[in-house]
């Protein structure tokens, strides 16, 4: 027996570092995966097959989060897991909330918290008919604090999916399904492709990690994997932070 055997999970952001790697372990662990992203389908991902389906989708929009649900509980019978990686962090954009466009605000807001309404909203329904399920909502270290190079709505966005999930958690717990929340830290990813043009940059932030490296897509799928697992059984409404002792220093 494989940890995840016999369980159907539904993966946003698939398509980029964290949520491919989440939708890859847990393949490997034997659940049937369903994969969303707006980017196509990774070569290296399998295609559609008896253990998973890709689509390719805007998660802001309601309708196709739908589409996508009815898809994996008609092909694999239901949902019992929940992994909401996607997010989106628009660098030169997305600035102070005192100066910043305002639908720029809206947008980001849209994909980094209202996308998980979306998938929480339809995932629910099934999860409860199989009795019970498992819910990891990706955060960031970011909303932690003030920054002196805001990112207001990104900030908003990510502390935003801490109390959702805190909610979900009281609100399901009686349907024995939990809600968690990973606050990964600086991390090795597409989304900071920009450290490739500056290697600096990179070694400055893993100078300021006390374990002395970034995160890697690795150490958030474990966490994620945990969470998701029935290992975490007696684990709801919290949160885990996987930052390399980042937020622990002075
Ligand atoms: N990489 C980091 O340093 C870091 C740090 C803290 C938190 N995070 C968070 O971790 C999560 C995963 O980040 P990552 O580093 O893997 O980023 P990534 O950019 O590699 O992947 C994010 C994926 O989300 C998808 N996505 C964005 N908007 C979408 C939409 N509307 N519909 C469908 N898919 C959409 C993108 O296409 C992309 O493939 C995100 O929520 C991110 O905010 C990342």
């Amino acid at each position: 027996m494989q940890e995840f055997d016999q369980k159907v999970a539904f993966v946003t952001g698939a398509g980029g570092g964290m949520g491919y790697r989440v939708a890859c372990d847990l393949l490997a662990a034997g659940a049937k995966v369903l994969m969303f992203d707006l980017k196509p389908q990774p070569e290296t991902i399998p295609g559609d097959s008896d253990q998973s389906i890709y689509v390719q989708g805007d998660l802001t929009d309601e309708a196709e989060v739908a589409t996508a649900c009815a898809r994996a509980i008609d092909a694999f019978g239901g949902i019992d897991c929940l992994a909401n990686v996607a997010g989106a962090l628009w660098f030169g954009r997305d600035r102070s909330a005192l100066e910043m466009e305002l639908d720029v605000w809206d947008q980001v807001m849209a994909i980094n918290l209202k996308s998980m309404v979306h998938t929480a909203r339809h995932v629910v329904p099934s999860m409860r008919m199989r009795g019970g399920g498992a819910m990891v909502h990706f955060s960031s270290t970011q909303c932690m604090r003030g920054d002196p190079a805001p990112q207001d709505a990104y900030q908003a966005a990510k502390a935003g999916v801490v109390a959702f999930s805190k909610s979900l958690a009281i609100q399901l717990a009686g349907d024995r399904i939990r809600s968690n929340v990973i606050y990964p830290g600086p991390t090795e990813s597409p989304m900071q492709d920009r450290w490739n043009e500056n290697p600096d940059a990179r070694q400055a932030t893993a100078g300021a990690i006390p374990l002395g490296r970034v995160g890697s897509v690795e150490d958030m799928s474990n966490a994620c994997l945990f969470l998701l697992s029935d290992r975490a059984s007696f684990i709801t409404g919290t949160e885990l932070l996987v930052d390399g002792g980042l937020q622990a220093k002075p």
